[in-house]
């Protein structure tokens, strides 16, 4: 499975710059990393923290929007272009409330024709002129399974660099399991070499599944289990050879790093627990034997309460 695409999905408020920075220093096998989104204001302008997401360029990261407004949306692609950027990311998958009320994120497959004229503006305007390619990431459907193949139709228009799909719907947020089966309309309808697949995988197994599947697929885009086991993506290529103790000591360097990048970005240490507490709550499904640690990882109230459990948890 070596040739295979292995990218880093968007999870707001955990992958963030500095998340991604410092994973990319102690693991490898990740070909790109998204970003999590970035709203696009009708104020033609970028909160300071997201502009973070996307200054410094860098040549393995692919910025992604959530916006639905292809003046707006065009004009933020541009400011991502000038930056260094040859390739963006359209959400089309949020499941929140607030997004999806403003026909954003999967609100966007609410309705297909006004999502049609997005697609149709932003890809006529990159005729004209010099615009990022554009990839998709998208669930299926917002209510129902039924609403795949129009979907899959409407993408089948548009020359997209790539449509990540995750196989659930707007209804199912994070639960139920990925819907294969509506994976496979998109697999019979789109290109395979443009397609990703995205959603539940978390050993080299699930991925293997995958690939066997769907053939020919670009590959595959890995969140919740990337965190679970940062090693994930190189056992996948087949190029990881640690011991689990070496494995531990890296994920303790990392998590060290993590840390003290965070000390000097926040202002106390309850914000910089509280940010890698709720990064241990994905890390934490790769450690179901150490669930009184994980208890007292939620409850630390300082560094050092922190730092005991996580020792215990890594080394004991
Ligand atoms: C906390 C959290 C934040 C997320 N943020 C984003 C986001 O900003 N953009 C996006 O496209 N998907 C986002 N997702 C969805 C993930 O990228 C991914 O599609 C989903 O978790 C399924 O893949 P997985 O099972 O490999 O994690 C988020 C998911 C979670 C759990």
């Amino acid at each position: 499975m070596k040739k295979m695409l292995i990218e880093m999905a968007p999870l707001e408020g955990i992958t963030t710059a500095i998340f991604r920075s410092t994973y990319s220093k102690y693991f490898k096998g990740v070909d790109r990393i998204y970003t999590p989104f970035i709203s696009v204001q009708s104020s033609r302008s970028f909160k300071k923290r997201d502009q973070r997401e996307f200054i410094p360029f860098a040549d393995n990261i692919v910025p992604q929007l959530l916006g639905n407004n292809p003046e707006t949306f065009i004009w933020a692609a541009k400011v991502i272009r000038d930056e260094g950027y040859r390739e963006i990311n359209l959400n089309a998958g949020c499941p929140s409330g607030t997004v999806v009320a403003k026909k954003r994120g999967s609100g966007m497959l609410d309705d297909l024709i006004i999502f049609g004229r997005f697609l149709d503006a932003y890809f006529d305007a990159k005729e004209r002129e010099d615009l990022p390619k554009l990839s998709v990431k998208t669930r299926v459907g917002i209510d129902s399974y039924d609403e795949a193949e129009d979907i899959a139709r409407l993408y089948m228009k548009y020359p997209f660099s790539e449509i990540i799909v995750h196989p659930r719907i707007r209804k199912d947020f994070y639960k139920n399991k990925p819907n294969k089966a509506a994976y496979r309309i998109f697999y019979e309808m789109l290109p395979k070499e443009i397609l990703v697949y995205n959603g539940d995988l978390f050993t080299t197994g699930d991925v293997e599944e995958i690939m066997e599947e769907f053939p020919g697929i670009r590959g595959v885009m890995l969140g919740r289990g990337l965190l679970a086991d940062p090693f994930l993506a190189d056992r996948i290529r087949g190029t990881h050879d640690l011991k689990p103790e070496e494995e531990r000591r890296i994920m303790r360097s990392f998590l060290d790093e993590l840390y003290h990048v965070y000390e000097g970005e926040m202002s106390g240490e309850r914000d910089v627990l509280f940010k890698m507490k709720d990064i241990w709550q994905f890390m934490a499904l790769d450690f179901p034997d150490a669930a009184g640690e994980l208890k007292t990882i939620k409850k630390a109230r300082s560094k050092a309460e922190y730092e005991t459990a996580v020792n215990m948890i890594l080394f004991h």
